[in-house]
């Protein structure tokens, strides 16, 4: 057998990995995709369904650090009506997820902009509309980043994981811009660590995000993961 580079994650060493019906390249230093992530492509495919069905018109994903693509990629794959817009500071990341969707037959319905979420925005999709905006962020807290594995540490860029101080930099930012980018009903899904959607929770109940409805998804161990809002629908048209 070929003798590998020392302690590099098997994914690495295969070079692709499954992650829901998809099977896509995978390379450092864009983060392995990870098990539990496959229940926020699940979520947001959930979410997306019926408007894909009702066929009135294409259905728009915005994923906010696509890494290998694979949430955006799976749900392309699922539902072929949805059509999306994938962003990642990291070339790496931009052309892995390009190469996934040539691979998955999906381009056509797919940008990818190299280009980060700043406290000045997300020019690329200034303008923009979408149905959903999902992210799994970096969320890690600095701090905590030193007792990660040591595979993860050696290969995984650490812009993928480095959430800052608490590990929510990111997420605020995505807290404060989302409504911006949604159509009105339009939902965020966001996946965070152990202990964070509780105070995500809290940070959406503050005024001014222009999100409501907050609601935690578990995992497939039980734990609480994630976070789901809905931007506030216009005046007189509660659901
Ligand atoms: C935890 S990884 C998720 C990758 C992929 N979506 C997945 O679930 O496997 C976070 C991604 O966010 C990207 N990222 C980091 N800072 C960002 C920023 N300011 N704006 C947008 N993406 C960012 C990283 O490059 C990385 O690819």
């Amino acid at each position: 057998m070929a003798s590998s580079p020392r302690r590099m994650p098997v994914q690495y060493i295969v070079g692709e990995w499954e992650f829901c019906d998809v099977t896509v390249s995978v390379r450092p230093p864009v983060l392995v995709p990870r098990p539990e992530t496959e229940r926020l492509a699940l979520l947001a495919a959930d979410r997306l369904r019926p408007l894909a069905a009702a066929g009135e018109r294409s259905p728009r994903l915005l994923e906010v650090g696509c890494g290998s693509g694979v949430i955006t990629l799976a749900v392309l794959h699922w539902l072929k009506q949805v059509s999306a817009v994938a962003v990642d500071p990291s070339e790496a990341a931009c052309l892995l997820t390009e190469e996934n969707a040539a691979r998955l037959g999906v381009s056509e319905r797919l940008h990818v902009h190299r280009a980060a979420l700043t406290d000045a925005g997300l020019p690329c999709v200034e303008g923009q509309q979408f149905d959903m905006v999902v992210s799994n962020p970096p969320y890690v807290p600095t701090a905590d980043l030193r007792r990660l594995q040591p595979e993860i540490l050696l290969y995984e860029d650490r812009a993928a994981l480095d959430g800052g101080r608490d590990g929510l930099a990111l997420v605020r930012r995505l807290l404060r811009r989302s409504a911006g980018w949604l159509r009105p009903g339009g939902r965020l899904l966001l996946e965070l660590g152990v202990g964070q959607p509780e105070t995500v929770v809290a940070l959406l109940s503050e005024p001014g995000t222009g999100l409501t409805r907050p609601q935690v998804h578990r995992d497939f161990t039980g734990r609480e993961r994630f976070v789901e809002a809905q931007r506030e629908q216009e005046r007189g048209r509660e659901e």
